[in-house]
């Protein structure tokens, strides 16, 4: 693999697991807030991004590229309510759509069709990604976060599967 992709990759799989633990941190909010619901999309949003990592992790394996795990940072903890988290959400994952279209940049210009496949499920994925942080915080931004109503949408959130 072409050395700035594989160097990209790489931080990749470290900005995927950094994901994972931001929202893992959300979770963490959500649950001392007794707002199970949203903790528990939370949750398994961090296991999707953990999923994330492991598909970046799993490509440079099948095609031979040198794997380096990274040092992740510690998330933040500073959250002040339920929409200012989703607030931050959307922030994180328009960050993240930026990476993956680096990361397409960078597969285009190596010539490099198999990345460039791979990271088509991305480009996608990160559509679903903004397109929910959107909605619940659209959801959030309509109720002003009123007490009945924030029930109904934790209890809402409560049904996502993994
Ligand atoms: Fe892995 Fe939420 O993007």
């Amino acid at each position: 693999m072409e050395k700035n992709l594989q160097k990209a990759m790489n931080e990749q799989i470290r900005n995927e697991l950094y994901s994972a633990y931001l929202y893992l941190s959300m979770s963490v909010f959500f649950e001392e807030k007794n707002l199970p619901g949203m903790a528990k999309w939370m949750r398994i949003q961090a296991k999707e991004e953990v999923g994330h990592a492991m598909r970046f992790f799993d490509f440079m394996v099948d095609v031979g590229a040198k794997i380096e795990l990274l040092e992740i940072d510690k998330p933040p903890a500073d959250f002040t309510s339920a929409t200012d988290i989703f607030e931050k959400t959307l922030e994180h994952e328009k960050k993240v759509t930026a990476m993956i279209n680096k990361l397409v940049d960078l597969a285009q210009k190596a010539n490099d069709n198999p990345a460039m496949v791979m990271l088509q499920w991305f480009v996608n994925e990160q559509v679903e990604e903004e397109k929910n942080a959107t909605l619940i915080l659209e959801t959030l931004k309509m109720v002003k976060e009123q007490p009945s109503a924030t029930v109904m949408l934790d209890r809402e959130l409560g049904k996502r599967e993994e």
